[in-house]
């Protein structure tokens, strides 16, 4: 496969694939074989450093809303990030991901800074900015200061769930103008959404995945929605565990060329969700890579993964484990562009 080429699938196919529970080896077959085909064996790796969970905004569903007071805030310095990159580039990481709450500290100018010292650093390293809605010129600034691709969930394709999980202030107009800026300007973009998220219907995941095939992204992150205690959304319960992998699985027939994460979100709603999320098409972990208070306080839902293969420093681990499987991590950028370069 060497054309970057988008699969559309009708809409009573996708819903019976969402909602079919036995068809979740299926699919989990079929788009492994459309991963190799595009991927090989390669599982790529993105040093994860979650900057700040400084926030403000109050989503109803994020375990780090501005309204959420049972939480130790932190934001780490220009040094920790740094420090946290080093750590990450000797174990042999080539790509980190700068992820965070819409923290009003980090300026302009101040990750300008940050990213000139990070690529000036380490030039051959991709980096990845995950830090939510921002202004073109914002953007745009990051984007000549070094950063190469970046995530922005549109979390919902519905306005009207999407309203259901954000306040007002919030509007799902200008997410989507962020990611077709973030496109425009030549970043590798990512999009993406939860799975079971309150109030969604099968028909509103079928309008994410249309709304992914207009923007046709170079990313797309999923995982099931999990219960943060500390949100107005703490009674509802957590996301279907087959159905994310379905949707994975998904992802990867409609988008062949995609990367795709198998999610600490997947990981912590089952012991073997990466596992089970990688052989279901998803073709790229996040190691956490922050600081253990970091770590710690990042909670966007409960009970979030923090022990053993999701840390970075069990690299050799999770490569052993994953050559069990019969996959191959490779220490790479693994950029979009190398589909078909399967070696
Ligand atoms: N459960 C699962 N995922 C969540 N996110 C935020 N809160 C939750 C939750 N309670 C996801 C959102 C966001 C990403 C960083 O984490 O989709 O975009």
């Amino acid at each position: 496969m060497t054309k970057r080429e988008i699969k559309h699938i009708d809409k009573d196919t996708l819903k019976k694939w969402i909602e079919d529970e036995s068809l979740t080896e299926d699919l989990s077959k079929k788009a492994d074989k459309i991963r190799r085909e595009v991927y090989g064996n390669k599982i790529f790796l993105r040093g994860l450093i979650e900057v700040s969970n400084i926030c403000k905004n109050d989503c109803y569903y994020c375990g780090i809303r501005k309204s959420n007071r049972n939480l130790n805030r932190y934001r780490l310095s220009k040094e920790d990030i740094l420090s946290a990159a080093d750590f990450g580039y000797e174990l042999g990481f080539r790509t980190f991901v700068m992820q965070g709450g819409e923290d009003g500290f980090f300026t302009r100018d101040y990750m300008v800074d940050v990213l000139k010292a990070m690529k000036k650093r380490y030039p051959e390293v991709a980096i990845t900015l995950s830090l939510g809605e921002r202004s073109y010129e914002d953007y745009k600034a990051f984007y000549d200061a070094g950063a190469d691709r970046y995530l922005l969930r549109e979390e919902s394709s519905n306005p009207d769930h999407y309203r259901k999980l954000h306040p007002y202030e919030m509007k799902l107009k200008n997410r989507q103008e962020c990611l077709y800026n973030l496109k425009k300007i030549g970043y590798q973009v990512g999009g993406g959404f939860m799975v079971d998220s309150p109030y969604q219907n099968t028909d509103d995941l079928i309008e994410d995945i249309r709304f992914l095939e207009r923007l046709e992204p170079d990313m797309v992150g999923i995982g099931p929605y999990l219960v943060s205690h500390d949100t107005p959304f703490r009674d509802f319960k957590d996301g279907s565990f087959t159905k994310t992998l379905r949707l994975v699985a998904i992802l990867r027939i409609v988008f062949p060329y995609a990367l795709i994460p198998a999610t600490t979100a997947l990981g912590t709603v089952n012991p073997r969700g990466r596992e089970l999320g990688l052989k279901a098409g998803a073709n790229v972990l996040m190691p956490n890579l922050s600081p253990q208070t970091a770590k710690k306080s990042y909670n966007l839902y409960d009970n979030k993964l923090n022990t053993g293969l999701e840390a970075a420093e069990a690299k050799k681990d999770l490569e052993k484990e994953l050559a069990s499987f019969g996959y191959r991590v490779v220490d790479e950028r693994g950029d979009v562009t190398d589909f078909g370069n399967k070696n």
